[in-house]
């Protein structure tokens, strides 16, 4: 033990390991709880069970600081603040599924010395029902993540605020949270809970309103002639807009924009409030998805017996995760017109198993193109770029056609070498 705070952190999942990570390189000793036997041994061997730069390193370097554990029992007597990092998927409702959360809140009970910090995300509301549940018997604080997949420990270690959401009779819990991020040198946003709560779900539904945005701006350019990517650029650099999340592309996707824009959606309207421009953002991302196929059918016609290749499954490079990934949809639409699908991805194939259909997974790259009528870009890794696009490539296709859904590829040097080139906005 060190004079640090230790801390709890319940759920081994992705937060939570990049919460014990980071608190245990912050010097806190970190109790970790997941209820899989499996997991616990293996993170116990110092084996971690998911992919993210840095996290097995910063795990492995504060080995001595870090406790894995099956038991509840055994965190609540070690440590007072209680992460709370289990998942909340979406129900059938649209509601997210809180079942985990409040199986979390019945096992903590009633005691005044602990509090749950809400790391996991959840509805607005859901802090004030906790504490209305638990009749005051438990502090609570809600402090939303704001990691991105692929550089989580960076954006914990750097992030550009902290949000401590807690009440005024929580007995310096909410306090004793804003002091574990002071070495961060952060703005640390002090805020009541619903409003913490509002600020994680207003956030990634302000940052998809942005992709949605310059999507249909990139649609509205390839009709007029303007160039999506020196749009962008110019109104990136009004301090008021900013350059982030102008990208257009086919679409956003993963484990956290189409949930939680859907979940804020929904609590708009289980209030009875419409949220008009939210569901335009959720229907302009679908229809972005699927707008590759009419690029293909522009330049072969009838899909019907055609070959084509997708190069990236994962929803953004650098990571393995498939979830609301574009390729899921691309694949599934062109096998429904009666094309071939065949797939590559550096990581995530082997992940998508029969989420792809009857799509053919292949070994490399080149394995895909080989033969294919066009090849569509779905996921910009950066070995796609590398490939020789002149030469191997160019012989391999049946014909030169590449519709390049992030436009990430070089357009001039595709053209120059003879392909048909259609990207987004472009
Ligand atoms: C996101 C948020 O950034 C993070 O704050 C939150 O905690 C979880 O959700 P993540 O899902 O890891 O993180 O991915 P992110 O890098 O934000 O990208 C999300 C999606 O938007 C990807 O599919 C990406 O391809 C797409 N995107 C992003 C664009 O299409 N254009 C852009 O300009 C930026």
């Amino acid at each position: 033990m060190n004079d640090r705070e230790p801390i709890g952190v319940i759920g081994a999942g992705w937060v939570g390991l990049v919460t014990a990570a980071c608190f245990s390189e912050l010097g806190h000793d970190v109790y970790v709880r997941d209820i899989l036997q499996e997991k616990i041994d293996s993170l116990s061997r110092g084996e971690v069970p998911i992919y993210e730069p840095g996290l097995s390193e910063m795990l492995g370097r504060n080995s001595e600081r870090l406790h894995y554990t099956l038991e509840m029992a055994d965190l609540l007597p070690n440590a007072e603040l209680l992460f709370c990092c289990v998942d909340t998927p979406p129900s059938y409702s649209g509601d997210a599924d809180l079942s985990r959360v409040n199986r979390v809140v019945e096992e903590v009970g009633g005691s005044t010395d602990h509090a749950l910090v809400m790391k996991s995300t959840v509805p607005v509301g859901t802090g004030r029902s906790i504490r209305r549940t638990a009749n005051g018997a438990i502090g609570y604080v809600s402090n939303p993540e704001f990691l991105k997949e692929g550089s989580a420990v960076n954006d914990f270690m750097n992030p550009d605020r902290v949000v401590v959401g807690f009440e005024d009779s929580d007995d310096g819990f909410g306090e004793r949270v804003a002091a574990l991020y002071e070495p961060l040198d952060a703005p640390i946003v002090h805020t009541d809970v619903a409003s913490a709560e509002m600020i994680k779900l207003a956030s990634n539904a302000f940052l998809a309103t942005k992709i949605s945005f310059i999507n249909e701006i990139a649609n509205v350019s390839e009709e007029l002639g303007a160039n999506v990517d020196e749009v962008a650029r110019g109104m990136g650099l009004d301090a008021r807009i900013g350059p982030q999340f102008l990208r257009a592309g086919l679409g956003y996707g993963g484990s956290c924009f189409p949930k939680d824009v859907s979940a804020l959606k929904q609590l708009a309207g289980n209030t009875g409030y419409h949220f008009q421009l939210l569901t335009s953002v959720i229907e302009v991302n679908e229809l972005q998805k699927r707008r590759a196929i009419g690029k293909l059918q522009k330049h072969l016609g009838s899909l019907v017996g055609k070959e084509i290749a997708l190069l990236g499954v994962a929803f953004k490079p650098n990571t393995d995760d498939i979830r609301e990934a574009t390729s899921l949809v691309l694949a599934g639409r062109l096998q429904s017109e009666g094309a071939h699908v065949r797939v590559y991805d550096p990581i995530a194939s082997g992940r998508a198993g029969s989420l792809l259909g009857g799509a053919r997974v292949a070994e490399s790259a080149l394995d895909a193109i080989d033969g294919a009528d066009a090849v569509v870009l779905v996921t910009e890794w950066p070995e796609f770029r590398e490939l020789d696009w002149e030469g191997d490539v160019k012989q391999k296709l049946r014909s030169p056609l590449v519709v390049d859904g992030r436009n990430f590829l070089d357009r001039e040097l595709l053209t120059r070498a003879g392909y048909t080139y259609e990207g987004v906005g472009r």
